[in-house]
């Protein structure tokens, strides 16, 4: 299929590489040229395993020029939705790419798909998309057509989730929009949900609303654990045998970052209370999830005074396998360890060029040197954090590696 996405980011980028290895042609759209460049040279701005080796042997077409999708038979809208200063969810750039699809869909006389791809607010694609879009004069479920096609893709694993989805949500604004995705989507193998436009985006956003909850209830109960002299991890796989609890997302430690579930959680928050409701219970999974970084601060300071003393910190990505340092748990921790008076020393296989441009001031160096540090934060469970020699450290672990459980003082956030 000829196929255009706007939004280079994660899941524009993950989306373009995975359909043009499938064999759709496909034009990328995005305002950073620098970006496009790199991609276009087969360079993947972004960390992320297996997107590198697919940019180097597919040809995906990069512009700044939405001309260019004027012949696309399905068009993507994967641009952010980054938090507001309020915490709602901003639909500056959805509103902004509508907008430029409209002014193509004006000189078009043939039919075509816009499908929003951007995680949204329930109501976004028929209140805002679709009216932007009708400015072209055209009429949506009979000169186009409309679908929203949520994306679950995780980061460190994108692609491998992309091609193995743990489903397929199509929420159609009339049929013959949801069967052009449906063609699309023939060949993977994942169950396929049609539904209504708002029901597809309340999805996305219940299910990562229901993943936060998960991982603050696990530490609430980790925090229990603690205070018990109980282990968490012998209790969460005790209750992982439940099939109505599940045994993933029961990792207790020091709680979400990313650039997903906090910032969805907010939005659906801010959401709620534009219609009146009360969203009690995830109002606490994010006050939780905040308090939860800081526990290892506490923690640290059951075993020294903070003033003066050097820090070592291991990892800085919001979790193994990605660049992205984007509400990371290291922000938070860093930040607070700073304000005490300690000296940090980070490493991160990946992240640390990003988390320089949150903290140019601390110091960046290898783990060996970490490792030399008064006392050391485990924050990231990268895997070679797990073949570091802690003996004789003092340690805080905030994501559960083993190893580390040979240091002179150890001590786990939830165990
Ligand atoms: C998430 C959703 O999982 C994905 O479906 C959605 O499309 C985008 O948001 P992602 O942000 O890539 O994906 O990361 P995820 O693997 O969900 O982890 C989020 C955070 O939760 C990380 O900081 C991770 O360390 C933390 N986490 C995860 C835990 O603390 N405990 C767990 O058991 C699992």
């Amino acid at each position: 299929m000829r196929i255009s996405i706007i939004g280079a980011g994660y899941v524009g980028l993950v989306a373009a590489a995975c359909l043009a290895k499938l064999g759709n042609r496909i034009t990328l759209v995005d305002v950073d040229e620098e970006k496009l460049k790199l991609i276009a040279n087969g360079v993947s701005p972004i960390h992320e395993p297996e997107l590198d080796d697919i940019l180097r042997h597919v040809k995906i077409e990069t512009t700044a020029d939405y001309g260019r999708i004027a012949d696309s038979e399905l068009i993507f809208v994967c641009v952010g939705t980054p938090s507001d200063k309020e915490g709602a969810m901003s639909l500056e750039y959805v509103a902004k790419a509508s907008e430029r699809v409209a002014e193509v869909l004006k000189q078009r006389t043939d039919y075509c798909v816009v499908t929003v791809k951007s995680t949204v607010v329930p109501g976004t694609t028929e209140e805002r998309v679709i009216p932007l879009l009708e400015e072209s004069g055209k009429k949506a479920g009979t000169d186009f057509g409309v679908c929203v096609d949520p994306e679950f893709l995780r980061e460190g694993k994108a692609v491998y989730y992309y091609m193995n989805a743990s489903r397929i949500i199509i929420g159609e604004f009339d049929s013959r929009s949801g069967d052009m995705l449906m063609n699309l989507y023939k060949d993977f193998n994942a169950p396929v949900m049609r539904t209504t436009t708002r029901t597809a985006e309340m999805i996305k956003l219940a299910s990562n609303c229901f993943l936060a909850a998960k991982i603050s209830l696990i530490n609430e109960i980790g925090n229990i654990c603690k205070s018990h002299g109980i282990d968490t991890y012998e209790v969460a796989r005790g209750l992982g045998y439940d099939e109505r609890i599940g045994s993933k997302f029961l990792n207790s430690g020091i709680g979400f970052g990313g650039s997903c579930l906090p910032k969805d959680v907010r939005a659906l928050i801010a959401k709620a209370k534009q219609v009146g409701c009360e969203p009690e219970i995830l109002e606490q999974v994010l006050k939780l999830n905040d308090r939860q970084a800081l526990r290892m601060v506490e923690l640290l300071k059951r075993h020294m005074q903070l003033n003066g003393t050097t820090i070592g910190i291991l990892g800085l990505a919001f979790k193994p396998g990605t660049d992205d340092v984007r509400e990371s748990r290291a922000i938070r921790i860093v930040q607070t360890l700073i304000q005490e008076g300690a000296k940090i020393r980070a490493y991160d296989p990946v992240a640390m060029e990003a988390f320089k441009k949150v903290f140019p001031q601390i110091g960046y160096t290898s783990s060996e040197e970490v490792l030399k540090s008064d006392a050391v934060l485990i924050v990231t469970e990268w895997e070679e954090f797990k073949h570091l020699d802690y003996k004789g450290r003092i340690v805080i672990d905030g994501r559960r590696v083993e190893k580390a459980r040979e240091a002179r003082i150890y001590e786990g956030v939830c165990w």
